[in-house]
């Protein structure tokens, strides 16, 4: 008899948002979810809401700026589970608003790049030992279209004219760690993919939960469905070091 392994997956700030219409999707397709999440009563409540939905979930406090609440999340995992099989870097924050590059606040960047960049490698390489452990193994890092060097310089793109240094820098950071990650991590049975998941509904960079939906904009359950998809290829799939939205492939 085979004994098949249990699909342990962690998503940070998935309290809300595409983290947790994530959580929600992938859970449903039988994959054990840890949820992570910066606030004690959000997370829980989260787990509560995925539980009613039939779906294996557990809290795991997990501040991606904290560094003793990562070296906590890795002991706890590494105890309950002695692996990880999918890491999704979802937390994120988007603080400066669009100003002109020569206007924008370093110490405003500074925090976004606290949570989007370095947060995120912090994370990924606490998480590593754990997913060798887990390997065949996959970390998809949530990124944006916003950070696409590709998209930014091109004439004709929509994105030519958007301007939030801060922001953008992060994630095309993020895209650089996803590069060099799955260069350095192909022999070990893990890949490292980007996503976009558009413009979505959801309280990012402070939009109110009862906002009206301009046109464009995608609900939550769409914003997350390229995550969903690239989590749910089979753990072995060879892709990697790819940069992609529900529409295809983006530009680096
Ligand atoms: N919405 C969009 O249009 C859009 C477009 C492209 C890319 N994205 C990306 O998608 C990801 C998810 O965003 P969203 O739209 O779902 O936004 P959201 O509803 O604001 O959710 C963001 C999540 O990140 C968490 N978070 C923030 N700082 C954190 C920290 N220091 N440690 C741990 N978690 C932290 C939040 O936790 P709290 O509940 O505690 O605040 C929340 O769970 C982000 O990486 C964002 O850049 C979003």
């Amino acid at each position: 008899m085979t004994e098949t392994k249990a699909v342990i997956t962690l998503i940070t700030g998935a309290d809300k948002g595409i983290g947790f219409a994530t959580a929600q999707a992938l859970g449903k397709k039988g994959q054990q979810i840890l949820v992570g999440a910066r606030d004690q009563q959000r997370g829980e409540q989260a787990v509560a809401r995925l539980k009613t939905a039939g779906v294996a979930a557990t809290f795991i406090q997990l501040d991606v700026t904290d560094k003793a609440q990562i070296k906590a999340a890795v002991a706890r995992i590494k105890v309950d589970y002695g692996y990880l099989s999918i890491l999704i870097n979802n937390a994120g924050i988007a603080l400066g608003s669009h100003l002109p590059a020569s206007q924008m606040s370093t110490d405003t960047m500074r925090q976004e790049f606290d949570v989007n960049f370095f947060g995120l490698v912090d994370v990924t390489q606490a998480m590593i030992p754990l997913l060798k452990a887990g390997q065949p193994a996959k970390i998809i890092n949530v990124s944006s279209n916003m950070g696409s060097l590709g998209l930014a310089s091109d004439p004709n793109s929509r994105f030519y004219k958007v301007s939030s240094l801060g922001y953008q820098a992060t994630k095309a950071s993020v895209d650089f760690a996803t590069i060099l990650l799955s260069k350095e991590l192909v022999t070990e049975g893990i890949t490292v993919n980007s996503v976009n998941p558009g413009w979505t509904a959801t309280n990012f960079g402070g939009r109110p939960s009862d906002a009206p939906k301009p046109a464009g904009m995608q609900d939550v359950v769409t914003g997350a469905a390229q995550i969903v998809k690239m989590a749910s290829l089979p753990l072995d799939d060879p892709q990697t070091g790819t940069f992609t939205e529900n529409e295809g492939t983006l530009p680096w």
